[in-house]
């Protein structure tokens, strides 16, 4: 493994996603949710999260992929699978592991709206803002931080370390 320093504990992140979870069952409360987990990141904080919830929800994946083999971030995303439920008139909520620039949920904010759902929101466990270059921010956010290069709890770096069960800084 790369030199690496903790950043979140599994039981961190647990505490998080709890808060989370109860945010949005209190916000979603009789309305029809469908959450959008975007791969492949998501899929750790999407099946710890909807254990949380206590509101029935659908749920579908868009994989959308911007990266190549290591860190460097592109405006060229492409999408690789995209959503199989109908989204139409329902409420979405996007489920993301770490919102960076805001270049992949820009283009999947786009391709979302194409289906005219009531509402689209942004879920992200990471939100890190220093490389933001989009005007879109997460309505929901488990943890805020500046900069740096995460690994864990389904981040990779070259599709490495995605199966820690905690949040670690790669360092340079
Ligand atoms: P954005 O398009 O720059 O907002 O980046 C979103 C995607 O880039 C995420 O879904 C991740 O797959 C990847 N990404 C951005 N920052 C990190 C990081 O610190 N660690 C691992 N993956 C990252
Ligand atoms: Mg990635």
């Amino acid at each position: 493994m790369r030199d690496v320093s903790p950043l979140l504990t599994a039981h961190d992140i647990e505490e998080k996603v709890a808060v989370l979870a109860e945010k949005i069952s209190r916000d979603y409360k009789d309305k029809d949710l469908v959450l959008i987990g975007v791969l492949k990141g998501a899929f750790v904080f999407l099946a710890d999260l909807v254990r949380k919830l206590t509101i029935p929800v659908t749920i579908d994946f868009a994989w959308f992929s911007s990266y190549g083999k290591g860190d460097t971030s592109t405006e060229n995303i492409k999408r690789i699978v995209g959503i199989k439920t109908d989204i139409a008139g329902k409420h979405v909520l996007i489920v993301e592991d770490i919102l960076d620039t805001g270049f992949t949920i820009k283009d999947l904010l786009a391709y979302l709206e194409s289906f005219h759902p009531e509402s689209i929101k942004i879920c992200a466990f990471i939100d890190k803002h220093e490389r933001r270059s989009c005007q879109l921010a997460a309505d929901y956010a488990g943890h805020r931080v500046e900069k740096g290069f995460l690994v864990g709890y389904g981040l990779d770096y070259a599709e490495k370390y995605r199966h820690l069960p905690a949040i670690y800084e790669l360092k340079t």
